[in-house]
């Protein structure tokens, strides 16, 4: 069904690894639509608890947006929807009541990091290396890596990374807080595993307001964010997985979740 992209489920977890072993995984518009369909399919799946996003191979996550379809792009227009048509699979990873992990298992340039920078979670193998070197091609990048590096990194590191293009190795990005774990490269699916069931095991309705506040959160001055917090805390304090945690802890017992 699907050309540029590869979907497996196992159990609860669901695996997207871009496939285009020819252009090291970069992003065509075709790929772009594919990876828009698998999350509608995903989010849409109730037994799914989270996603993985990854490259296929070993030598690329994804190497940024198809060098090739920039280049034959005629007009500014045509350019901007180049630059919108990623935004809307990050809309649609922050909707998703999911958790999104980047496993980056090597090359994470230009979109490719932005596409990393999209879903909530990034970790990464030791032979990863991440960078955005859009002005190598005239280019800023387009699909919100400079501005969400920004938001993790502060703007004067974000300023070097983008003004440079500065490719940086997985250990520097643990440093800069870009990923949050690193991984010898034969361990890194396995450990994005357990991270995703780890996840995927804690109370759902909490984890997605978790996701919900951190995400509207970092766009909101923080008395408003604030009372966005109080509305989730209270709503979850009313839900029957607050009170089976609870309960659960009392009686030195395991909760069992029921999403409700
Ligand atoms: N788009 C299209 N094709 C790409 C590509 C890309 N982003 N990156 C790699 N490829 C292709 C190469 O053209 C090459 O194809 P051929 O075999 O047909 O010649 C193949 O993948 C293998 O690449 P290399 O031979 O270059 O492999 P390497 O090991 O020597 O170098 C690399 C690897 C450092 C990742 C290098 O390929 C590279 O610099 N790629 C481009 C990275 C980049 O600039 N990304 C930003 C893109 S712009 C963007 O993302 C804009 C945006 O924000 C929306």
């Amino acid at each position: 069904m699907y050309e540029n992209i590869l979907l497996e489920r196992e159990d609860s977890l669901a695996i997207l690894s871009v496939n285009r072993p020819k252009a090291l995984n970069a992003l065509n518009a075709a790929t772009i639509r594919e990876i828009g369909q698998a999350i509608d399919e995903i989010a849409a799946d109730s037994a799914i608890r989270a996603l993985i996003i990854t490259g296929a191979g070993e030598k690329a996550f994804v190497a940024g947006a198809d060098i090739s379809e920039i280049n034959h792009i005629t007009s500014s227009m045509q350019g901007m929807q180049t630059s919108q048509s990623l935004h809307g699979v990050f809309d649609q990873i922050a909707a998703m009541n999911k958790v999104t992990i980047a496993a980056i298992n090597g090359y994470a340039l230009g979109g490719g990091l932005e596409l990393a920078l999209g879903c909530d979670i990034r970790v990464a193998s030791t032979n990863a290396q991440l960078g955005l070197p859009e002005v190598n091609l005239g280019l800023i990048p387009g699909w919100g890596g400079a501005l969400r590096l920004q938001r993790i990194v502060g703007t004067s590191m974000a300023k070097y990374l983008v003004m440079t293009g500065e490719r940086i190795s997985a250990d520097e990005a643990l440093r800069l807080g870009i990923v949050q774990k690193v991984y010898p490269a034969e361990e890194l699916m396995a450990e994005a595993r357990k991270l995703a069931l780890t996840i995927g095991n804690n109370a759902p309705l909490a984890t997605a307001a978790a996701k919900r506040l951190l995400n509207a959160g970092s766009e909101m001055p923080l008395r408003d964010a604030i009372q966005l917090e109080q509305a989730l805390f209270g709503h979850l304090t009313a839900t029957e997985d607050c009170k089976e945690g609870t309960t659960a802890f009392l009686e030195r017992r395991k909760p069992e979740w029921q999403g409700k």
